[in-house]
């Protein structure tokens, strides 16, 4: 058994990630402690999922520092306070800098609603209807310095149906992140996960 993993989770919104994993860890098929809950909206959804679940939050507004390093040196000195092992993008909608990410060297995974490196950036889901895709998908990756661009750890592909609305299309994409996420997170907590330039190695 491993040791349980400390995860601090960075949120904007509404936080169905967040809850897929409070859910994992409660029963029990994730060994893991969510030390933290950052969010930098204060109305997001997803603090009031933390609330529930016992979780300590502290939501921290981009307008309330001079600068944007200011800002990213306020969220490392919380996360280095909670002795985080690893640090999770889950919605959390703004791009890190080197002031953050040099902190903590392939300790930081997003989830993004699109097989990348297709539809970057904002509204994935919306992106990859107007171009008429007929698959799209998530993608879980290591976060560098550019936008939705580093290293992938695991791809989702779903179908993208006749008619299909936005949030049908998110909501079936949703399903997946859930899934891979939480699979990545396992494979990174039991050391299985080796960077090699662009590639991730899964090792067995
Ligand atoms: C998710 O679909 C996630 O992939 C996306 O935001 C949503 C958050 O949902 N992230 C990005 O687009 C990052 N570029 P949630 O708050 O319900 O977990």
């Amino acid at each position: 058994m491993c040791n349980p993993i400390r995860l601090a989770v960075l949120v904007s919104g509404n936080g169905t990630n967040l809850q897929a994993f409070i859910d994992a860890i409660q029963l029990g098929e994730l060994n893991a402690q969510i030390a933290v809950v950052l969010s930098d909206n204060p109305d997001a959804y997803a603090l009031e999922r933390a609330n529930g679940g016992g979780i300590p939050v502290q939501s921290i507004c981009r307008k309330d520092f001079l600068s944007k390093e200011a800002y990213e040196l306020e969220m490392v000195e919380i996360i280095q306070r909670k002795a985080v092992d690893l640090i999770l993008l889950a919605g959390f909608m703004r791009i890190l800098s080197p002031t953050f990410l040099r902190n903590f060297p392939q300790k930081v995974l997003n989830i993004h609603p699109s097989l990348l490196p297709a539809f970057k950036g904002l509204d994935a889901q919306g992106q990859a209807l107007n171009y008429g895709v007929k698959l799209s998908g998530c993608t879980v990756h290591f976060v560098d310095e550019g936008m939705d661009t580093g290293p992938i750890i695991q791809q989702a592909v779903v179908p993208v149906l006749p008619g299909d609305t936005r949030e049908e299309l998110a909501l079936r994409i949703q399903k997946e992140e859930h899934r891979i996420f939480l699979e990545a997170v396992k494979l990174y907590q039991a050391g299985k996960l080796k960077i090699e330039g662009r590639r991730v190695k899964i090792m067995d």
